[in-house]
């Protein structure tokens, strides 16, 4: 297992915060803050936050991700978002099966393999998020709970796709809740998720893949989280709206 044949990558997950011009002014300060990161550096935004979020990044080392897309090309989806509208403004990463979509909007295995393979088809890398509820991790099942989501929400991608897709675990009981799961834990299911590629597709595509942590990670826990061997960078909610903390969980990133 070597660290250094993949890219850790810290993302920040704005959720539903921050309009375009608290956007643009949060990013200005973030800028000279990550430059020399070693570590790539996305922020993934509010969809009405997209446009000025890319122009504001332009010529610099953040790259700007959406927090969810539809996975048909266009038609009768009211509300819906479209991968070539993402595309078009020059959107590179896209979120997918956040637990809160799957908690609050109805999304399913089903659902997020869908917008995986429509984000992939149109370029853009999806950040798939799994992770386990706070009592499936009580009844010792996180390992098959992970395994499926794996196995449904990559269903049908190639190992060529693959090493466009990022995956974050995020077990659903440490997000916002300020309980992080410890660097072991996080460390344990990043190393099962990384078995099962290595099951499903090679070992090469299990030792290329990024798979990061998430869930209450902030500048005081990220150097112990990233600096485990199959941690690699996380997706950041709460403490990537404060430009140091984000900046912080940045170099902790660089660093390892
Ligand atoms: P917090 O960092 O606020 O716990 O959120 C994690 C998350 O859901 C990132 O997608």
């Amino acid at each position: 297992m070597k660290k250094d044949v993949r890219k850790a990558i810290i993302a920040g997950n704005w959720k539903m915060n921050k309009t375009p011009s608290e956007a643009k002014a949060l990013l200005a300060q973030m800028i000279p803050l990550v430059k020399d990161a070693t570590c790539e550096v996305v922020a993934c935004v509010p969809y009405v936050d997209l446009a000025a979020a890319v122009e504001a990044t332009q010529g610099t080392n953040i790259k700007i991700g959406a927090e969810n897309c539809h996975w048909a090309e266009s038609g009768a989806f009211t509300g819906e978002i479209s991968t070539g509208m993402l595309k078009e403004i020059g959107v590179e990463y896209v979120v997918l099966g956040h637990s809160e979509r799957r908690q609050y909007f109805g999304e399913t295995d089903e659902t997020v393999n869908k917008r995986v393979k429509a984000a992939l088809a149109a370029g853009l890398k999806p950040i798939v998020c799994v992770g386990e509820l706070l009592w499936e991790r009580e009844c010792d099942i996180t390992e098959e709970v992970v395994a499926r989501q794996i196995k449904l929400d990559l269903f049908d991608v190639s190992e060529e796709e693959l090493q466009n897709v990022v995956i974050a675990y995020e077990p659903v009981w440490a997000i916002g809740t300020g309980k992080t799961a410890t660097a072991d834990q996080a460390e344990e299911v990043c190393a099962l998720i990384r078995a099962t590629i290595k099951k499903l597709y090679s070992p090469a595509a299990a030792e290329g893949i990024t798979i990061q942590y998430g869930g209450s990670m902030n500048d005081k826990n990220a150097d112990e989280l990233v600096g485990k061997l199959n941690v690699d960078g996380g997706l950041i909610g709460g403490a990537s709206l404060v430009a140091d903390k984000f900046a912080a969980i940045v170099n902790a990133a660089s660093n390892n």
